[in-house]
């Protein structure tokens, strides 16, 4: 006989086979209930749940209201692209790193793409379709063109959101004022100190100097 089945148990450390067992059967007994959907039922008398298909919601979207259908992962990226058709704001890393999918909620810039569009529900959301049009360029959109602010112009929508976003919280920046605006904006062209010269005119102009 070896000595493994002949030792009586070990409750060295307080923990018996016994206890084991009654302890296994309490979280089967858990997982039971949470398979059977119990809990989620008694929750749902609670709440008001949405999904896991799409549901429509509706998004204030550059000064209009927009019904969207959205299932809860859905991300204010894919909201704005796939069902608005608003593709102005891009998906480059899909990840929060690179900022090409800067829009605005409620004037302060956020990545769109790691935004819940559910998030963005009765707040002001403002896409670089809300700025200007070819036809009527928004001014610092205009700067940009001047002062040659972009290249491939991969991180130009996000690169001007976020800039938008601080003129409307300082209309009067510095360099680095800008400079840490545009920190989390990734320009794998280099077009930093031109999207800087851009806003700065901006300002200027705005002052009327
Ligand atoms: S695409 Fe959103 S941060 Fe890069
Ligand atoms: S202009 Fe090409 S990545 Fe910025």
């Amino acid at each position: 006989m070896s000595k493994h089945k002949s030792s009586p148990p070990d409750n060295s450390h307080g923990f018996s086979r016994r206890s084991f067992l009654k302890g296994a059967g309490v979280a089967a007994t858990g997982t039971a209930v949470l398979n059977s959907g119990l809990l989620g039922q008694a929750s749902e008398t609670h709440s008001n749940v949405i999904g896991p298909d799409a549901t429509s919601i509706a998004l204030n979207i550059n000064g209009s209201v927009k019904h969207v259908p959205v299932e809860p992962r859905t991300t204010l990226a894919e909201a704005l692209r796939h069902e608005l058709h608003l593709t102005g704001t891009k998906i480059v890393c899909d990840r929060g790193s690179c900022s090409a999918c800067t829009v605005m909620l409620d004037g302060m810039p956020v990545n769109s793409c790691t935004t819940f569009a559910l998030d963005a529900v009765d707040r002001k959301i403002t896409t670089i379709e809300g700025l200007g049009d070819p036809e009527h360029l928004h001014p610092l959109q205009a700067a940009f063109v001047e002062h040659d602010g972009m290249q491939c112009g991969y991180c130009t929508p996000g690169m001007v959101m976020s800039c938008a976003a601080l003129l409307e919280r300082n209309p009067n920046p510095a360099a680095a004022d800008v400079q840490q605006a545009i920190s989390g904006n990734i320009c794998r062209c280099g077009t930093y100190p031109k999207v800087v010269e851009a806003v700065l005119a901006t300002a200027r102009s705005r002052k009327g100097a």
